[in-house]
């Protein structure tokens, strides 16, 4: 049933207010599609909602919410090894993650912690610890909004890149993720090349080991957002030419730096504002956490707006002092006002 007036404060991890004008959340094809339909017969302006943590809600969301709560898990053995989950897209991500190191399977281990539902997960392809969904998806079920009709479409076809996936480009608020297929297998392969990992753990862990350790470095690293509002990495690790990063790293000899395939150079956007003094910075009902510069938190009583201009003035040290741009990585949502 569609609901009118609804708050969704509690819907995002940020914790920001908003109403929605109209919500609902279904784990039914049928009514999804119908809501799709009355949503264009009466020009509703349509949005999916996940779990909401990697958004920015701004005060009012017009037109409709579509929340999918699909909660189906099957498993399909397809041979050496290899199994094929499929999952709703409304079941919890972590608590996938758990549910397939419980049975010993491989793939998604590192990704542990990740706040959000699954159906988000290929949107900004989730990813941590060296390891991405891309590497482990095989297919993505969704509706279009515009008609309700049906697609699959295979890795190749969701375009995934860096914290980017076809689904913020062509397809920017024109489908709805029901179900994911990914591709797991009950063969240890263990990636534990990123920072101490290794050194936590034994020298055959099981799954569920891994999933422990990267829970564990993620708790030291990151806030909780049950407890503080945030929304992770509100800013992408940024790209530059191998000139520039050569010529900041003149500079700055200890500024951490990957090296990528195309030429370009990764930097750590964590570091670059923890090098303009502003971790730990507090503004009246927003900061940085204290941790993780990377992560701008909510104290409670804020707003989309008073995150959105300490971001920009975070983007703008950055520029000032290294040249570098900054990206935001959580999505923008809603209006300011009604
Ligand atoms: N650093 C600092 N100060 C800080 C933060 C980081 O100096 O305040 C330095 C670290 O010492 C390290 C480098 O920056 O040398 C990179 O930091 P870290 O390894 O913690 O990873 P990150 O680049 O900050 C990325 C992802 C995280 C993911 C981790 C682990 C992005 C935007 N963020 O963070 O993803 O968990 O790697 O793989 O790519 C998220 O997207 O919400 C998220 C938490």
């Amino acid at each position: 049933m569609i609901r009118q007036d609804v708050d969704l404060s509690r819907a995002n991890t940020l914790g920001l207010p908003c109403r929605a004008e109209r919500f609902l959340a279904t784990d039914d094809i049928a009514t999804t599609r119908d809501a799709l339909r009355q949503a264009v017969k009466r020009d509703w302006p349509l949005t999916v909602l996940g779990g909401g943590s990697n958004l920015v809600l701004q005060p009012w969301l017009p037109g409709l919410a579509l929340q999918p709560s699909f909660a189906d898990l099957r498993f399909e053995e397809v041979g050496e090894g290899d199994v094929l989950v499929h999952a709703g897209a409304g079941l919890n991500w972590h608590a996938l993650v758990e549910a397939l190191a419980a049975k010993e399977l491989w793939g998604i281990e590192n990704l542990s912690l990740i706040p959000g539902h699954v159906g988000a997960a290929p949107i900004q392809n989730i990813g941590a610890y060296g390891v991405e969904l891309a590497d482990v998806l095989e297919r993505v079920y969704l509706l279009h909004l515009e008609d309700g009709r049906e697609a699959v479409f295979d890795r190749e076809e969701c375009g995934f890149g860096y914290r980017d996936s076809v689904f913020k480009h062509a397809l920017e608020n024109r489908v709805v993720i029901t179900r994911l297929v990914l591709r797991v297998s009950t063969r240890a392969q263990p990636r534990l090349d990123y920072g101490d990992l290794a050194a936590r753990l034994p020298a055959k862990p099981s799954a569920s080991d891994v999933v422990a350790a990267v829970s564990a470095v993620r708790r030291e690293k990151l806030p909780d957002p049950t407890v503080l509002g945030n929304a992770g990495s509100f800013f992408k690790n940024p790209v530059v030419a191998n000139e520039q990063a050569k010529a900041l790293l003149a500079k700055h000899a200890d500024m951490p730096h990957f090296p990528l395939a195309d030429g370009g150079v990764k930097l750590a956007a964590g570091w670059l504002i923890d090098q303009c003094g502003l971790k730990g910075l507090r503004e009246r009902h927003v900061g940085i956490h204290e941790r993780q510069a990377l992560v701008l938190v909510h104290h409670g009583g804020g707003s989309a707006g008073e995150l959105l201009a300490l971001a920009q003035r975070v983007v703008d040290k950055v520029q000032a002092r290294f040249g570098v741009t900054l990206e935001r990585e959580p999505r923008l949502m809603g209006r300011k006002a009604r």
